[in-house]
């Protein structure tokens, strides 16, 4: 299935698609290759659509948040914007202090994406990320399958190649709330298990300063499951600096995080190949109107963005999102839910 999800202002028409298995359902748009919708059960079989979006493509062009973008050629921030790729400098756009955000204005969740391929669970879209695009070398094909799967997943694949050394380091930006998109106020009170042993401790710009902190002893740690709202606003140097959780932390087991909702029952587990998952807690979300005139407000939900650690460009002793020419990337995540 598929509607028109709005006109760009160059007159590209954007589009909606819908997949569904079993009672789940969810909807995506070629505009940023984008989750727009995501209908699950709770253990009773109460539907509710449990990521936040806007109700059509010029929400996600003009709103703030990145909702349910994919997010690349590489996500989250690279300090100084800048790196070094074979001995030279790869010079990418400042868009957020003097650091690179999701790889700039250019985005590629501000791009119309073409279908690939639609069936009834799934749907891929294919993006052409031209040689110098971003600041990045190589000409890139890069496609994002989504597919609903027995059992309460949603998958979400990512595929690209490029014909000169890059980076690929995409994700998918989701802001999930398991009572409702529209109970923005439940969303703090969901209770966060992580099994991870230590983050990347950050400056005020967000920027990892190279220390990998232990998570024992601080409100970090969720190794033992706790509501999100718990610990967020405790004296505590990261959650100063960050206004609030906006960190990664490591991959330690399979799933690495599962986000449970107190109040309707629904749980998610996030299942990855990436060896770290950003948690932000929405502590930026601008309280713009969303679907059905939702308004989102600060800390309404809760992003899991599995990707390579922040600025890992810059920092040779952590996993490199750097591909070969030729070589295939590849990356999965799951979010399962029950
Ligand atoms: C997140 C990032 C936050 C914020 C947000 C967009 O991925 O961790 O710091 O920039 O994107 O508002």
């Amino acid at each position: 299935m598929r509607k028109p999800f709005g006109v760009l202002p160059d007159g590209q028409q954007a589009t909606l698609y819908t997949i569904s298995q079993g009672n789940m359902i969810a909807k995506i748009t070629d505009y940023g290759a984008t989750l727009v919708s995501l209908i699950v059960p709770d253990p009773q079989g109460n539907l509710a659509d449990v990521v936040l979006g806007f109700d059509d493509c010029n929400g996600y062009r003009t709103g703030d948040g990145y909702l349910g973008a994919t997010v690349g050629r590489n996500a989250n921030r690279v300090g100084g914007a800048a790196f070094s790729l074979n001995g030279k400098t790869v010079q990418l756009e400042a868009n957020d202090n003097r650091n690179s955000l999701h790889s700039g204005s250019e985005c590629y969740c501000f791009r119309l994406w073409k279908l690939e391929k639609q069936e009834e669970s799934a749907v891929t879209f294919h993006l052409r990320s031209p040689n110098g695009d971003q600041g990045f070398p190589g000409n890139a094909e890069i496609f994002v399958r989504y597919s609903l799967e027995p059992g309460g997943v949603l998958r979400i694949t990512y595929d690209a190649v490029s014909d000169l050394d890059t980076v690929f380091n995409l994700t998918n930006h989701s802001y999930f709330n398991l009572a409702g998109h529209d109970k923005p106020e439940l969303a703090m009170g969901q209770i966060l298990s992580m099994p991870a042993r230590f983050f990347n401790a950050d400056d005020a710009e967000s920027i990892p300063t190279g220390e990998l902190r232990s998570v024992a002893g601080t409100p970090m740690d969720f190794r033992t499951p706790k509501p999100i709202g718990r610990d967020i606003e405790a004296d505590y140097d990261a959650l100063h600096l960050q206004g609030g959780y906006d960190h990664n932390f490591e991959v330690f087991t399979d799933p690495c995080a599962i986000l449970h909702d107190p109040v309707s029952g629904r749980t998610m587990a996030v299942s990855t190949d990436c060896p770290g998952v950003q948690f932000y807690s929405g502590n930026f979300l601008p309280g713009d109107v969303g679907k059905d005139g939702v308004v989102y407000i600060r800390r309404g939900g809760i992003a899991l963005e599995t990707q390579y650690y922040p600025d890992s460009v810059n920092h040779p002793e952590w996993p490199q999102p750097f591909v070969k020419a030729g070589v295939p990337y590849h990356s999965e995540t799951k979010y399962i839910f029950q």
